[in-house]
């Protein structure tokens, strides 16, 4: 198909998914807006709407909290019942500083908007709605870095902690495994709910049973803290430095100041974030044994050995050496070599590799465009042009879906990629991926 063809196909995805000031990223399965998602679609808005591209933004920093979170859910339609769990479950308003309208989820996401800001600001050639829309959002995003540093980091690392698989993105990842298994639940601990998503997409391809059922007890212990009390931190036993987190916030942190800088913008505070996150950051999780990057358990105190797309990310932030860079790119080539598409989401050599369920295999399209800009920025360019040829083709073959398969022999006899269908950011990462960004 043609490269226009292809964008055209794109953008009607993205208008469809459109909601009167925001994007969905998939009708039935995501019917409200998602944190990390609306950023990735702004991306791809920026290149023919500069107004909806601001709007999708400003709709989600609507919800932002008064301690700064930015929730990982707005739910800005209340009359929308198929998805569990809606904000009646969550409960917003146990936290004085969450705003009455939209109600929320009462947790967070990879902080990308730094980035996103300092994108938009460049793809539109320093549009002057984008600029004067820079201007406004900037506060905003400092107070939702400045929240993670004053809700997440209880040693001052400037390195913060999760403390529910959901606010990594990488929601039933293997990586959480173990720390979700230490979670132990009694009769009466979580109340009698109901799961959508497997009513909607193939139970095959979603998380288990077992492990919602520790998704909803973290929810509920959460709540019994307004979502940003210190006893989370002590009690809660799942509680992870995530390697990818940490990293897009140091990346945002970058952005952020560059933008400051651009705009004349004070930017002094997070100049100090950056310096001391980057120094700890480097030291806390990088991994000989693993040749990546990995996530850090604050409740074992050990990292977490298990190799996986997220840590690869911080070559995004740069935050690896040379040598580091060429490990993991020799890594992926290896890979590339021998079936598999680029860049399976789990370590395909590891017994709980699972090429069809969610995170624990299949290929992301927004994780490939971030890792394919980590090899630029390492100087890796033949890779960085598999990572886009392996994501444009995945999508022109399989459609616009939320993940994909990642071995080639059993790709060969799909029909269709995984998950929800007529996905938004896969929509606007391949408008990014042709319009060379
Ligand atoms: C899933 C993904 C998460 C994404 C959300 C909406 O929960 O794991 O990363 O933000 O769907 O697309």
């Amino acid at each position: 198909m043609l490269k226009e063809q292809l964008i055209v196909r794109a953008k009607t995805i993205l208008e469809q998914n459109w909601k009167n000031g925001f994007t969905i990223p998939t009708s039935r399965l995501y019917p409200f807006q998602w944190n990390w998602d609306s950023g990735f679609v702004a991306m791809g808005l920026i290149h023919y709407d500069v107004s909806k591209a601001i709007q999708e933004i400003q709709s989600l920093f609507s919800g932002q909290w008064e301690n700064g979170m930015v929730p990982h859910i707005l739910f800005h339609s209340e009359k929308e019942t198929t998805y569990f769990p809606n904000f009646d479950f969550w409960q917003s308003s146990v936290n004085k500083g969450a705003p009455d309208m939209p109600k929320s989820s009462g947790i967070t996401q990879p902080p990308v908007m730094g980035f996103v800001l300092e994108n938009l600001l460049k793809v539109s050639g320093m549009h002057p709605d984008v600029v004067d829309f820079a201007k406004a959002i900037y506060p905003k995003v400092v107070k939702y870095h400045r929240y993670f540093y004053e809700y997440r980091d209880p040693h001052k690392e400037k390195l913060f902690f999760m403390y529910h698989p959901w606010e990594s993105g990488r929601d039933n990842s293997p990586l959480w495994d173990e720390s979700l298994n230490r979670i132990e639940i009694k009769q009466g601990d979580i109340p009698a709910y109901q799961r959508r998503d497997t009513s909607i997409a193939d139970a095959s391809e979603r998380p288990t049973q077992d492990q919602y059922d520790r998704y909803v007890y973290l929810l509920q212990l959460g709540k019994k803290y307004q979502y940003d009390g210190p006893e989370i931190a002590e009690e809660s036993p799942f509680l992870i430095q995530d390697s990818m987190m940490n990293a897009l916030l140091i990346k945002s942190n970058k952005s952020l100041s560059s933008v400051g800088q651009m705009l004349d913008l004070d930017h002094g505070e997070i100049d100090e974030w950056i310096q001391e996150s980057e120094k700890n950051y480097r030291q806390k999780f990088w991994s000989d044994q693993l040749s990546s990057f990995a996530s850090y358990d604050l409740r074992s105190q050990e990292q977490i050995p298990m190799k996986e797309v997220g840590g690869l990310i911080p070559l995004y932030a740069g935050l690896a050496t040379e040598n580091q860079a060429d490990q993991m790119a020799s890594y992926l080539s290896d890979l590339h070599q021998n079936g598999y598409f680029l860049c399976p989401s789990f370590d395909v050599h590891h017994p709980r590799f699972d090429s069809k369920r969610y995170w624990r295999g299949p290929i992301w399209p927004h994780m490939n465009w971030m890792v394919a800009h980590g090899m630029v920025a390492y100087g890796k360019h033949e890779l960085a042009k598999v990572i886009r040829e392996d994501t444009v083709h995945l999508i022109e073959n399989f459609g616009f879906f939320e993940y994909y398969e990642a071995q080639k022999d059993i790709a060969e006899s799909n029909a269709h990629g995984y998950g929800g269908n007529h996905f938004s950011w896969t929509a606007s990462t391949l408008i990014n991926i042709l319009k060379n960004n």
